[in-house]
């Protein structure tokens, strides 16, 4: 089936999502909404059609607490393993919303989830966790589109949150994801707001035949596109 989707719009929200961390308005997201982005997710292309993905809604306030305090710890760590300038850059800078967003979702991945024989997936093994991580990808800009903020958090022990959230062996971690309501969304991301990297111009990226084929594009120092096609 084709019809009247407006690219424009949807090229829209994904220039207007953002990594949240500090714009939770502190409203937990509402059920039906909720429901709503995970479907999103849920349609996601999979390698075989595997599907591998579990979502795990996490609301416990001590739960999130528990979370956060553990985050807080590898921020500390992290911070303490950088050379005095690029500490002094990351020091203001939030790495997670984990108890403002009131939401936290688990994102995993189960490799026999496709059965025997994955389509697809016998010669990379990698594109079962590229499924999930496009699953991801959906909800991310399903959220975006609904006023929703999305903010990925990795700094964590995987066998903490393993623990924390009961995880069953044959799951492997993705993401915990701060989902909640925010204010606003930033129009610039918060690593380049703050300094600690800026984005590469999309024509570094974009390579022809093969990947030296390329002439090297002149060096700039922020080519953010603001706008589709900018
Ligand atoms: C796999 C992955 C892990 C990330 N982990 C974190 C994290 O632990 N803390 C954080 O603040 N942002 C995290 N981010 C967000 C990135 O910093 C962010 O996407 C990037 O700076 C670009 O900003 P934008 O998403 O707002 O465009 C992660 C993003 C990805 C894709």
């Amino acid at each position: 089936m084709t019809g009247p989707v407006s690219a424009q719009e949807l090229y829209e929200v994904i220039r207007r999502r953002r990594d949240v961390r500090a714009e939770f308005t502190g409203e937990p997201v509402d059920e039906a909404t909720l429901l709503r982005i995970l479907d999103a997710a849920h349609r996601a292309p999979s390698v075989g059609n595997s599907q591998p993905w579990d979502f795990i809604v996490v609301r416990d306030p001590a739960t999130l607490r528990t979370f956060a305090d553990h985050v807080a710890s590898k921020r500390v760590e992290f911070h303490d393993s950088l050379p005095p300038d690029r500490a002094a850059t990351f020091d203001p800078i939030k790495i997670e919303g984990i108890t403002e967003s009131g939401t936290g979702i688990v994102v995993t991945y189960r490799h026999d989830r496709g059965g025997p024989q994955v389509l697809g997936r016998a010669t990379v093994p990698e594109t079962g966790v590229y499924s999930a991580v496009l699953a991801i990808q959906n909800l991310w800009l399903a959220a975006t589109a609904e006023g929703i903020g999305v903010g990925w958090v990795s700094f964590y022990d995987p066998e903490f949150l393993t623990d924390l959230v009961d995880l069953p062996e044959h799951l492997q971690l993705v993401a915990w994801l701060c989902v909640g309501p925010v204010h606003e969304f930033q129009e610039v991301p918060d690593l380049e707001r703050f300094g600690w990297r800026t984005g590469r111009p999309l024509a570094e990226a974009i390579h022809r035949e093969t990947f030296g084929a390329q002439d090297a594009p002149p060096a700039r120092s922020s080519a953010y596109p603001r706008s589709p096609g900018s």
